[in-house]
């Protein structure tokens, strides 16, 4: 079975994702967009993403990437949405072992740390623009450089209009950028 990893990041053309812990803009169809796509999927994620998030994440498999990988309370976690802790080296082979039985598609969902760990292991980029001068504390214009860079061999695979969010009115865009050659996860 071939999976691959995917990116999902919303980012100002700056690269600002993250302010204060938390996204600094507040679009909600963007945050729909994101339920569509992750939903029934494997969501990896640094773990201050994962402390930032209102709380777990209905039917999606989380895993943590963390230097200090922590026994799971099962408080934490139930059968559509448990929580896995990982360090990044055994990250493959837990994916193997999630999707022993059923294919899943796998987002990495941030933030800086996790992006520019993994964005050259990704085949698949999804990506909203958010047209807005908004500083940040945490940014990853690495990314945008990455994707645009010839040598990484990538090419666009669907450009949605420009649209103006019904209740921030923040100019926002989605885009899906793939790999031509995909990288596929190997078994560790
Ligand atoms: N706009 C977006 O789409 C988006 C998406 C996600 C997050 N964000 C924002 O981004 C910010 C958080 O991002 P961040 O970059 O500060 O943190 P992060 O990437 O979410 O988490 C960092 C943590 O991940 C673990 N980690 C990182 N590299 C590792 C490695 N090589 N091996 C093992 N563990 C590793 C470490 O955990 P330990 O310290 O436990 O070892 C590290 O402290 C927040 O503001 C959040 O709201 C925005």
């Amino acid at each position: 079975m071939r999976q691959i990893y995917e990116l999902i990041v919303a980012m100002t053309p700056a690269g600002v994702i993250g302010h204060n812990g938390t996204i600094p803009w507040h679009i909600p169809e963007d945050l729909e967009y994101f339920k569509k796509m992750t939903i029934g999927g494997i969501i990896v994620m640094g773990r201050k993403t994962f402390e930032s998030l209102p709380r777990i994440l209905p039917n999606r498999i989380h895993v943590v990437i963390t230097r200090t990988p922590k026994i799971i309370h099962p408080s934490t976690t139930n059968e559509t949405s448990p929580v896995y802790y990982s360090t990044l080296e055994n990250l493959d082979t837990l994916i193997h072992q999630i999707s022993f039985r059923i294919k899943r598609q796998i987002f990495i969902i941030g933030g800086r740390d996790l992006f520019m760990e993994l964005m050259s292991r990704c085949s698949k980029f999804h990506i909203t623009m958010v047209y807005q001068n908004i500083p940040g504390d945490v940014s990853v214009p690495e990314l945008l450089d990455y994707i645009r860079d010839k040598k990484n061999g990538m090419e666009d695979e669907v450009e949605d209009e420009r649209r103006v969010s019904s209740k921030s009115e923040i100019e926002y865009q989605m885009f899906r950028i793939r790999r031509k050659t995909p990288i596929y996860i190997t078994r560790c």
